[in-house]
């Protein structure tokens, strides 16, 4: 139980669990938040952790541990070959996802480092229901790229579809019974698919792909990352489903899948990655590949405790009141910024709640950086830090991005109700008054395609008016 019912109706997220470790924060006032995004060139991603009331960025790595996590830290074998606490985590690979090798290394991105030098060469395409910038990148440094297979459903920020990263499967057979064949040594699913707002993939259609993958004798790897958020889902909107255990559901998901990878930041609560599958064959060429670019295979590029912790965190989400915490908050801000006329992408996904910069924007163009500008904007008015997906973060400078969002993550159990009720309260003012956001434009673009840190210039003073407009309300006095 994780949502209650109220004697006064309708149902309120409560934490199951009590806080034993905190952490001070601090709202810096509203002057000062202007000059911190100068300093920042109006990216979210360079502003100082210091200068952030209410952090929202990411849950990648901010997750709170549980109690049993910051035990498991201090049974950390630090041996440098054969460490025992690579050989627990292998283990627990082995119990919950049913996979006989595993390969620890620093975090999601690396997994896909190592698995793109394994098996992308180039002119490959892997097949994807919706790609990840940091797969995109690595596929594209090998010379391969990505083919996307979502329905379209998925590309529609409302509805109420309740498994939007669906693959269109009848397109990936077509695909995939094409000369195109030839091209493809993976077929690639992510379950949740962060870029469409954390929206899940129902079992049915994993299998299905797993199913269309395998009779054209191509492996099937499985991104786990956002898998907590996804078994969540699955458990509560698969009525198939329902009676499954959260084991049941992720061993079933997870035999899917030939290979399968995950950012430990996410999955595990904890600080690190891996990568896990039965072949043999396979396993030996990506650990030649960890070896040379991460560490020794038994610690890959993860602290021994961080392994500790991942394997503590990979127990918990076996847990139905740990994975739903998150989802229930998001849900919450969904509702909330429904009723008051937010644009937001429905139904609520996993890891953050989505605002919808091109409505809530609308007055801005498509190459002004809607979500940029929101995302800054909300900084000025709450102290709260959200992640641009859009223009900027995509790297589309000379097309359109799919969506401009703006993702106010809730990293799980970090923060309370109290702290969500705030940020729904300043981002109502700020739809309020949304006309004074204004446009943003590019000051300096970093080479490389996923290093979230463009300068980006505001065009006009409209920071500054915003930041004057919120003053007066006094809500800060
Ligand atoms: N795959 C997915 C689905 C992800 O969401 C991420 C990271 C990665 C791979 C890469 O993992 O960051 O550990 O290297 N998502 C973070 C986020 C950046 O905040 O959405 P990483």
């Amino acid at each position: 139980m994780s949502k209650i019912k109220l004697y006064g109706g309708g149902t309120l997220p409560i934490e199951m669990h009590r806080v034993s470790t905190v952490h001070p924060i601090r709202l810096i006032p509203v002057e000062e938040r202007v000059a911190a995004l100068d300093e920042a060139g109006n990216c979210s991603y360079n502003l100082k952790s210091e200068d952030v009331f209410i952090d929202m960025l990411t849950d990648s790595g901010f997750n709170a541990m549980s109690d049993a996590q910051a035990g498991a830290f201090h049974l950390a074998d630090f041996a440098y070959a054969g460490s025992e606490s690579y050989y627990r985590m292998a283990d627990k690979v082995r119990e919950i996802l049913g996979k006989d090798y595993f390969l620890p290394v620093h975090q999601g991105r690396a997994c896909e480092h190592m698995l793109a030098k394994a098996f992308v060469k180039q002119g490959d395409l892997i097949p994807t229901n919706f790609h990840f910038c940091t797969f995109q990148t690595q596929t594209r440094l090998q010379g391969g790229d990505l083919v996307e297979f979502l329905q379209d459903k998925g590309l529609v920020t409302g509805g109420d579809d309740g498994f939007k990263g669906d693959y269109d499967v009848e397109k990936l057979e077509a695909f995939l019974s094409s000369t195109a064949r030839e091209r493809v040594p993976l077929v690639r699913i992510e379950a949740g698919t962060n870029l469409i707002g954390g929206q899940p993939i129902s079992l049915d259609n994993i299998n299905a792909v797993s199913e269309t993958a395998h009779r054209h004798g191509i492996r099937v790897l499985l991104d786990m990352s956002l898998v907590m958020d996804n078994l969540h889902f699955i458990k509560t909107r698969d009525k198939k489903r329902a009676g499954l255990s959260v084991r049941a559901i992720m061993r079933e998901m997870a035999d899917a899948a030939d290979i399968i990878y995950f950012s430990g930041r996410k999955l595990g609560f904890a600080r690190g990655g891996g990568i896990c599958m039965n072949d043999e064959a396979d396993f030996k060429r990506v650990r030649a590949l960890v070896s040379c670019y991460e560490g020794f295979p038994t610690f890959g590029g993860m602290s021994s405790a961080e392994l500790e912790v991942m394997r503590q965190g990979f127990d918990d989400t076996m847990d139905e009141n740990v994975i739903s915490q998150g989802p229930d908050f998001i849900e919450y801000m969904v509702e909330e910024f429904k009723k008051r006329g937010v644009p937001v992408v429905t139904p609520a996904g996993g890891l953050g709640c989505h605002l919808d910069a091109d409505r809530f924007c609308a007055h801005l163009g498509r190459r002004e950086f809607r979500g940029a500008a929101l995302a800054a904007a909300i900084y000025i008015v709450s102290g709260v830090r959200g992640m641009e997906r859009g223009l900027s973060s995509e790297k589309h400078e000379d097309s359109i991005a799919p969506f401009e969002l703006v993702r106010l993550a809730v990293p799980r159990r970090v923060y309370t109700l109290s702290h969500i009720k705030y940020v729904i309260d300043r981002v109502t003012w700020l739809y309020e008054h949304r006309e004074m956001i204004g446009a943003m434009r590019w000051e300096e673009e970093i080479e490389g395609d996923h290093l979230f840190t463009d300068f980006l210039r505001p065009v006009g003073d409209w920071r500054e008016k915003l930041a004057a407009e919120y003053k007066k309300t006094g809500l800060e006095d």
